[in-house]
C-alpha cells in the first residue's frame, strides 16, 4: 500500500490550515464538512482532490454522531464557513456531509439540518468509513477510526462497507485515565495528551486503553478474512499507536500522516458537485 498521495495531501491540508491560506486550484472545487465528537472540520479540494483550502475547531456539540448542542453546532458551521469564504475570497454554497457507521435516520436527519442551517446546500451524505477508505485509495480490508469518543470499524470488499460497529472507547478515554493518573481536570489532561515533549510518559498511561481499542478491533474482524487494518482519527496520532495494535492483530496495521485530516478529505472528495 502506498501512501505517498494520501500522506503528501494530509501534510498540504495541515499546513493550509495552520496558515490559512488557500491553494490555486484546478476545475470545480469540492467541499466537505465534517461534524466530529471532539472537532468540526470543512475541507475543499479541486477536481483532482488537490487540498485547496481547510478551517478547523474543537468543538463539544455532537457526542458520537449524535447533535447534543444543535444551536451551537450550527453556529460553528457557520463561522467557520465565513472563515473558509474569506480564505478562499468567495462565497460557497454546496458541500458533502458525513454520518458515522451504524446511526439511525432521525440522527442523519439532524446532522444535515445543522449544515443546512449554516448556510450549505447538502450534495451528498456518506458514511464516515467510506469517505476515509476513498481517501486512502482501499478497496479491501478494515478502516478503524479512532475519534473523540468512540473506534469505529469498518470492513471494506471490494470498494463496499459490509460491516459496521462502533465502541465508546476513544481520546477521550484517553484523557479520562490521563487526568486520573495526575489528579487533574480534563480540559488539563487533554492538553498534555497533546504534548509531543511528554508523549513517552502519556503513552505509558494511555496503553491500556489502545489495548482495549485493539481488542475491540479484533473481536469484531474476527469473522471476516482482513489482511489490513487502516487506522485514521486524532486519537491514533502517537507513534508507539500501531505497535500496539500489531501485537494484538497480528496483522498490517497501516496509518496515513495526519490521521485526524484524511476524513474530512474523503467527504470534501466524495461531493457531488
Ligand atoms: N496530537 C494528538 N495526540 C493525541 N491525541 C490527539 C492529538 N490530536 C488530536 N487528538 C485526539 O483525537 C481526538 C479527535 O480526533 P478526531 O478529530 O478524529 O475525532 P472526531 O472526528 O471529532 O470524533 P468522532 O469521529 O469520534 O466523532 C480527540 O480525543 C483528541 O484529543
Ligand atoms: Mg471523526
Amino acid at each position: 500500500m502506498d501512501l505517498t498521495i494520501a500522506n503528501k495531501n494530509t501534510e498540504e491540508f495541515s499546513n493550509l490550515i495552520k496558515s490559512k491560506e488557500r491553494n490555486t486550484a484546478e476545475g470545480d472545487l469540492k467541499i466537505g464538512v465534517d461534524l466530529g465528537t471532539a472537532n468540526i472540520v470543512i475541507a475543499v479540494v479541486d477536481q483532482n482532490n488537490k487540498p485547496i483550502a481547510g478551517v478547523i475547531r474543537e468543538a463539544n456539540v455532537v457526542r458520537d454522531g449524535i447533535v447534543v448542542d444543535y444551536i451551537n453546532a450550527t453556529r460553528i458551521v457557520k463561522e467557520l464557513k465565513i472563515e473558509l469564504e474569506k480564505i478562499l475570497g468567495f462565497k460557497i454554497s454546496k458541500t458533502a456531509t458525513a454520518i458515522p457507521p451504524g446511526i439511525i435516520e432521525g440522527n442523519t436527519k439532524v446532522i444535515k439540518n445543522v449544515v443546512k442551517a449554516a448556510g450549505f446546500e447538502i450534495s451528498k451524505v456518506v458514511d464516515e468509513p467510506t469517505a476515509a477508505a476513498i481517501f486512502l485509495g482501499i478497496n479491501d480490508g478494515a478502516v478503524v477510526d479512532v475519534g473523540g469518543g468512540t473506534t469505529g470499524i469498518s470492513i471494506l470488499r471490494n470498494k463496499k462497507v459490509i460491516y459496521t460497529t462502533d465502541e465508546a472507547t476513544g481520546g477521550m478515554h484517553m484523557s479520562l485515565v490521563i487526568a486520573g493518573a495526575y489528579k487533574i481536570t480534563l480540559e488539563d489532561a487533554e492538553i498534555i495528551k497533546k504534548d509531543i515533549n511528554k508523549e513517552s510518559e502519556n503513552f505509558v498511561i494511555i496503553e491500556p486503553v489502545v489495548e482495549k481499542m485493539a481488542s475491540i478491533v479484533k473481536k469484531a474482524i474476527n469473522n471476516y478474512e482482513v489482511k489490513k487494518v487502516y487506522i485514521v482519527g486524532g486519537a491514533c496520532t502517537f507513534k508507539r499507536f500501531c505497535e500496539v495494535f500489531y501485537k494484538e492483530l497480528k496483522i498490517d496495521v497501516i496509518k496515513p500522516a495526519n490521521p485526524l485530516l484524511v476524513t474530512p478529505l474523503g467527504i470534501a472528495m466524495c461531493s457531488n458537485n
